[in-house]
Parts: structure tokens; sequence; C-alpha cells
């Protein structure tokens, strides 16, 4: 017999299934693409400039301001100045709350419409915990801290069920996950043949497979770039993207989300990926074009 596990148990992926919540994912989607509309802003919330997603680096002052103030109210309730100290903390979470929602938001206007569905759960569950530990913040300020403690255990326990959620669209849905890790572990380090260099069309970009993984080889005059096709954001097609000119630098632009990827590089140089493009190095011999890799970003 199989384990089971808290998840299949209380049927997370179900949610997936709701159709019915699309009714809000949509409207809610719109205003915040249209919010968060300047491309510095966007790529400043997803962490594009961090490498990886802002979100859970956020989650974690706010979800550890909150439990830190749970344990201070179970072990100490009113002693030797802990109210003081416990009440910084739900203060402390009230405030992350905000950039951390807004970093949340901003990834899950990217990303699949199942995944939106889990998303909006996540978030409606957080929204709670967060109305919760707001009024808790207003009786400790009132003097009245034993009601802010009764408050604040109901925040932290619903907030662990949207952090349970939130970990689940991430693990087991893949949600702000680098899609290209594994091509690390499958390739052998060696040179392969990726076709011949004339075959390849100048300035277009072209599906090439090495094995069961796919890449994108792009020729600029005697050069040839090659990356592994399927985008670090969410798999995307790179080879049916476009080029383009993106901080100064010729990127191809996925068609899914439009991250934009350095074609010599694969340095991200717009968002929502956070994740490199794995690149390969690259031979011509006897006409035939050869790759070798990947090649991590540092390298
Ligand atoms: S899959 Fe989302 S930007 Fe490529």
């Amino acid at each position: 017999m199989g384990w089971r596990n808290l998840a299949d148990d209380l049927g997370v992926d179900r949610l997936g299934e709701l159709t019915q919540l699309d009714r809000i994912v949509d409207p809610v989607r719109a205003v915040v693409q249209r919010a968060a509309k300047p491309p510095a802003v966007k790529d400043f919330l997803h962490g594009t400039w961090a490498g990886h997603p802002l979100h859970p680096a956020l989650a974690q002052l706010t979800v550890g301001a909150w439990v830190g103030a749970a344990v201070l109210d179970l072990l100490r309730p009113g002693r030797d100045g802990s109210a003081a100290a416990s009440t910084a903390l739900v203060a402390t979470g009230v405030a992350s709350a905000v950039p951390t929602a807004a970093a949340g938001l901003v990834d899950w206007a990217e990303l699949h419409e199942d995944q939106q569905r889990i998303g909006l759960v996540h978030a409606a569950i957080n929204v709670g915990a967060l109305t919760l530990y707001s009024a808790s913040l207003v009786a400790r300020l009132r003097g009245r801290h034993q009601v802010g403690r009764q408050i604040a255990y109901a925040g932290v326990a619903l907030g662990g069920v949207g952090a349970m959620i939130g970990g689940h669209l991430s693990f087991r849905w893949a949600a702000g996950v680098n899609h290209n890790e594994h091509v690390f572990h499958v390739l052998d380090g060696g040179w392969h043949d990726i076709g011949r260099f004339d075959e390849l069309d100048d300035g277009k970009p072209s599906r090439r497979e090495i094995g069961e993984v796919a890449l994108v080889a792009l020729r600029r005059r005697d050069r040839v770039d090659v990356l592994v096709d399927r985008c670090s954001h969410l798999s995307g097609p790179l080879h049916e993207g476009a080029l383009s000119t993106v901080n100064g630098v010729t990127c191809l632009v996925c068609p899914w989300h439009d991250s934009a990827f350095a074609v010599d590089d694969g340095s991200v140089q717009r968002g929502p990926a956070t994740a490199p493009q794995p690149r390969f190095e690259v031979r011509v011999l006897g006409g035939v074009v050869q790759v070798r890799g990947p090649l991590r970003a540092s390298s």
C-alpha cells in the first residue's frame, strides 16, 4: 500500500480544476497586470534581479514575525515585556505582508490557469490571516493583549494553511521554480552534432535536439548560439519566440509570458523568468554544428 499525504487527502490539486474560480481570477489578473505594467516594477517584484523569486524570500519575514509572536504569546503571555515584543513582531508581519503580497501577485499573474486557481485560494486565505493579524495588532495597541493573542492564534493557524497551499503550488505544481535544472543531469557533457551550419536560417531560431533535451539554435551570420529551448519560467518553447533587443542586448523572447533571454549567454533581460537559460559551447567542424554543455550562468 502506498503512502497517503496531507495535500492529497485535503484535495489541494482539485482546486486547480475549479473553473468557477475563473470568474474571480480573470478580473484580478487584469488589475494586477495593469498595476504592474512598468517593466522595472514588474521585474523588481518578480525577483529577476535576485536570480530567484522575491515572494518566498519576503514571505519568510512575514511568517517568521508572526510565528515568533505566537511563540512569545504561548510561552510568556504578558510577562517581562513580552507583550511589547510580540506586538512589535505582529506589526512587522503586517507591514511586510504588503510587499510580500505584491511580489506574489505579480508572479501569480504569469502562471498557468490551473496554477492561478490554486494561487487564488492561497492568496484569499492569506488575506484572511492578514485581516486577523491586523485586528490582533489593533487590540494589542489598545492594551487588550489577551484578545490580541487569541485573534493571532487564529491568524497563525489560517496562515499555516495558506503557506502549505503556497508550498504545494511551488513544489508540486512547479510555480516559481527553474524549469531547466534537469538538463544539467541528463546530458553527458560531450560534443553532440545538432545539424549542418548551412541548414540554419540566418536570424531565425530553430529547434534542435540532443536525446530528450530540446535546444534552440540561432545563427547570426558566421556565429551560432545555442540555448535550452524550454523557457526556465514555465517551459515555453523559445524556438517559437521572436528576436528583440532588450536592455541593448539581442534576446530571444518567450512566446508565453514575454521573458527575454540574451542570445549569447542566456541571461535574463526581462522577467517573469528569474533563472537564466542554460547555454552551450558551440563549434563548427566540417560544416556541422556541434554543442557541448550545458553551461551554468557562472561558467
Ligand atoms: S514560459 Fe513564461 S515566460 Fe516563458
